[in-house]
């Protein structure tokens, strides 16, 4: 029988990525986003291996309905990827652009997760993961609410994976920490060690398929992400980053 899995934030970038990975190995997938043509270009490429539900992440009152009606469509779904995410400079602290972030990578990231969590607790299993940054190990001046909205969800995932073994569930949960990767997102200005959608992919599924609670992608990021923990305040106060 096919597998089931969904990816939230699949009509481009690394949610698109992952979609296309996990039909070639056999899942039927339901893709999500707001962008619905693009969802459904996908879609028209394998007929037999989509399910397409369009929403936004957003409109966190309705995401559950969603989710559900899509997981129902489906079948029993055994992994989960959360990628849809948003992310500009804002070194202007323009408000409205903070607050947009925090809807999309907290309030609905929250939701979209909790759901995830909780369909696999009832399930008795299953693959949750999450798309992340190596943006949350510090605080950015160029960024602010997408860097702090990403060490949320980095701190999310680590307590979802410490209920999850306290519990004794089978839920695996994986916080995937990429540096740069090769999309709209990913190609802004001082970005480097970009790496291609199909590398990062097939180096997520692996990492999430072993049940790895973090992963770093590229594996190079890791060493970044160390750096980063270890550069003193008083240092990193005074760099523009
Ligand atoms: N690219 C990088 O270098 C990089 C590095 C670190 C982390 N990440 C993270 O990776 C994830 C994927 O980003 P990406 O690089 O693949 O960028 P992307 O191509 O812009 O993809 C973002 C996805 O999220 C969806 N999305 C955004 N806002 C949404 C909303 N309000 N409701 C529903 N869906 C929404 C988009 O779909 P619609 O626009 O169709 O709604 C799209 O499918 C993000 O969480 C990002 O923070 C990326």
């Amino acid at each position: 029988m096919d597998k089931r899995a969904i990816v939230v934030g699949a009509s481009s970038g690394i949610g698109k990525g992952l979609a296309e990975l996990l039909v070639r190995d056999g899942y039927v997938v339901g893709i999500t986003g707001r962008r619905e043509a693009l969802l459904n270009d996908l879609y028209n490429t394998a007929p037999n291996s989509y399910v397409v539900k369009s929403f936004d992440v957003d409109d966190y009152s309705n995401i559950e309905s969603n989710l559900s009606e899509l997981a129902n469509q489906l079948g029993d779904v055994e992994l989960f990827i959360l990628s849809s995410g948003t992310g500009k400079r804002n070194p202007e602290l323009e408000l409205s652009y903070e607050i947009m972030t925090l809807n999309t990578n907290v309030t609905g990231f929250t939701t979209v997760i909790n759901w995830a969590y909780k369909y696999f607790e009832k399930r008795g299993g299953g693959y949750l993961s999450a798309i992340t940054s190596i943006a949350g190990f510090r605080g950015f001046s160029m960024s602010p609410s997408y860097s702090a909205s990403k060490s949320f969800q980095m701190r999310y995932m680590e307590a979802l994976r410490q209920k999850s073994r306290c519990d004794g569930n089978k839920i695996s949960i994986t916080d995937i920490r990429p540096g740069f990767v090769d999309t709209a997102m990913g190609n802004g200005e001082g970005a480097f060690w970009i790496a291609p959608v199909q590398k990062s992919s097939v180096q997520i599924l692996s990492a999430v398929k072993r049940r790895k609670g973090v992963v770093y992608i590229t594996k190079r990021w890791f060493f970044v992400a160390l750096f980063l923990r270890l550069i003193p305040n008083a240092i990193f106060e005074r760099v523009r980053l």
